[in-house]
């Protein structure tokens, strides 16, 4: 088969975290069926999976085995399917599509699609604190660190922002805390739950991976504002891009296109230099890093 190493460990993350939400979520059938069905249509079906994946690839880099970081893979990747539910919702972005697919509230309706969000947001908790392959001392880190990076300090704020930043006028320095908190901090909270799982590690390495974390968290928000705008225009026909509709300020409205790619090149660059040192265990995360300013979706 003709693989790149990136397309064969991605592909083996995905499959790995999507049997560990599949195990979590409460099945369909369960009261209340609806609410169930919601949570499971908006998190099994189609996500790229990057946060887990790279939840998995910082373990590699530690030594550490997949099994032992199950539980953070799975509960960023349900905090993060929380967000799109809530993203999408008419107050917010207003979206239609997610995936290719109906957003949750137009698969079902605008109370269960809330509801959905809502529990999704604290059973990414609970997989946290029931997880066996984890000291308590990790999972209690490792609720500190997803909580942090979820709520008001970190996505929930930045959602916040982007909303507020609607039509106003921003310079770059306001994007990027934008961008760094709705985006970068699940992000970066991905790699930092992976350090968790190691006692003791060496505060140094730590330092390294979350600076990667934080240059690659930004990388991939500038990289959605640009496929929001390349993908919108040319694969669907429209006119506007979808976030330039409700007048969101994103990097190619500030910088151009050309100067939005420079911006996430840079940053990419600071990711692998961050990563200097680490040997061969740190490949997937170099790979992701290629991956974060070259995917196409
Ligand atoms: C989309 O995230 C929203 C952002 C925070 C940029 P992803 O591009 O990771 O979405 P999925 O999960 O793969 O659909
Ligand atoms: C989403 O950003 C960020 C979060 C959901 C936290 P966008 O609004 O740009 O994401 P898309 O473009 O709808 O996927
Ligand atoms: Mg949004
Ligand atoms: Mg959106
Ligand atoms: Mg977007």
């Amino acid at each position: 088969m003709n693989d790149t190493p990136l397309a064969a460990f991605t592909r083996a993350c995905q499959a790995r975290v999507e049997a560990a939400l599949d195990r979590c979520l409460p099945d369909a059938e369960i009261q209340p069926p609806q609410l169930h069905a919601a949570m499971r249509y908006a998190v099994l079906n189609g996500g790229k999976r990057v946060r887990p994946t790279l939840v998995y690839a910082a373990a590699q880099a530690l030594g550490l085995a997949p099994q032992q970081v199950d539980a953070p893979a799975c509960a960023v990747e349900l905090i993060h399917g929380y967000s799109l539910i809530h993203d999408d919702l008419p107050a917010m972005d207003d979206d239609d599509l997610r995936r290719g697919r109906p957003t949750c509230h137009k698969a079902f309706d605008e109370a269960t699609a809330i509801l959905a969000g809502d529990a999704l947001q604290t059973l990414a908790f609970q997989t946290l604190a029931e997880s066996d392959s984890l000291s308590p001392a990790a999972r209690v880190a490792m609720i500190a660190t997803l909580s942090l990076a979820a709520g008001s300090r970190g996505m929930v704020g930045g959602q916040a922002l982007d909303l507020a930043a609607e039509g106003q006028p921003l310079d770059q320095a306001g994007l990027e805390t934008i961008h760094i908190h709705k985006t970068g901090a699940l992000i970066r909270a991905a790699v930092k739950m992976a350090t968790q799982a190691v006692p003791d590690l060496d505060a140094g390495i730590a330092a390294q991976l979350d600076h990667y974390a934080k240059c690659l968290g930004l990388a991939f928000q500038i990289r959605d504002d640009i496929l929001d705008v390349e993908g919108e225009t040319a694969v669907i026909g429209k006119t506007q891009g979808k976030d330039e509709s409700h007048a969101k300020a994103t990097y190619p409205a500030l910088l151009g296109l050309e100067g939005a790619r420079e911006s996430a090149d840079n940053l990419i660059a600071d990711a692998l230099r961050s990563l200097d040192g680490l040997g061969d265990g740190a490949a997937p995360l170099r790979w992701l890093a290629h991956y974060m300013v070259q995917r196409n979706h």
